[in-house]
C-alpha cells in the first residue's frame, strides 16, 4: 500500500486526537489535576508535531491539492483554510511560549506567567485542530478530488 494517499486521513485522525487531548487537558486543569493535565497537554503537542511532519511530508509530494467543490462552497472553504493556515503559523509561537512558561518542577516557575499566555493559546489550538477537521471533511469527502 503506498503512504502519501493515506496521510489525509491519518492527519485528520492526529487532529482530532490533538482537540480530544486538548479538551479534556482543559478540564483536567479545571478541576485542579495538575499531573494530568500537564500529561495531556504534552501529548497533544506531540500528536500535533507528528501532525505538522505527516503535513509537510505530504504538500512536499503532491504540492497543492486542487478543491473540487464549486459554486458557494468555493468561499465558504477558502475561508475556512485561510482561517486555519494562518492560525496554525500563529499557534506555534503560542504553544512555545505556553510550554515555555508552564510551571515545571524542576525550573521552580510560577503559574500566572503559564495561565495569562495559556488562555490565548487554548482557543486559537482548539480552533486550529477543528477547523482542519472540516477542511478534511469538505476536500476529501463532501467534495473528494477527481482522479
Ligand atoms: C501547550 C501546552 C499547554 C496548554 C495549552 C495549557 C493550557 C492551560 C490553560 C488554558 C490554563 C488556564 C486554565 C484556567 O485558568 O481556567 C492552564 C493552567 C495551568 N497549567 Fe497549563 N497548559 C499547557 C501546558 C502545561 C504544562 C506542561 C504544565 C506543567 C508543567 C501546566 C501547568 C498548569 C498549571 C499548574 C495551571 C494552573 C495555573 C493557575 O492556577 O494559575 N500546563 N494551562
Amino acid at each position: 500500500m503506498e503512504l502519501i494517499p493515506v496521510l489525509p486521513h491519518l492527519q485528520a485522525v492526529l487532529n482530532l486526537t490533538a482537540a480530544l487531548l486538548l479538551l479534556s487537558g482543559f478540564q483536567a486543569i479545571r478541576r485542579r489535576d495538575v499531573e494530568t493535565h500537564r500529561k495531556r497537554m504534552i501529548a497533544a503537542v506531540i500528536v500535533s508535531a507528528v501532525f505538522l511532519v505527516s503535513y509537510l511530508i505530504y504538500h512536499a509530494s503532491v504540492g497543492n491539492v486542487k478543491f473540487a467543490g464549486e459554486g458557494w462552497i468555493r468561499p465558504v472553504y477558502f475561508t475556512i483554510l485561510i482561517a486555519h493556515v494562518t492560525l496554525a503559523a500563529f499557534s506555534l509561537p503560542l504553544i512555545f511560549f505556553t510550554l515555555r512558561r508552564a510551571p515545571w518542577p524542576l525550573l521552580g516557575s510560577t503559574c500566572e506567567p503559564h495561565r495569562r499566555v495559556a488562555r490565548k493559546t487554548f482557543p486559537v489550538w482548539m480552533f486550529v485542530s477543528i477547523s482542519g477537521l472540516v477542511v478534511y471533511a469538505l476536500a476529501f469527502h463532501l467534495y473528494p478530488p477527481t482522479p
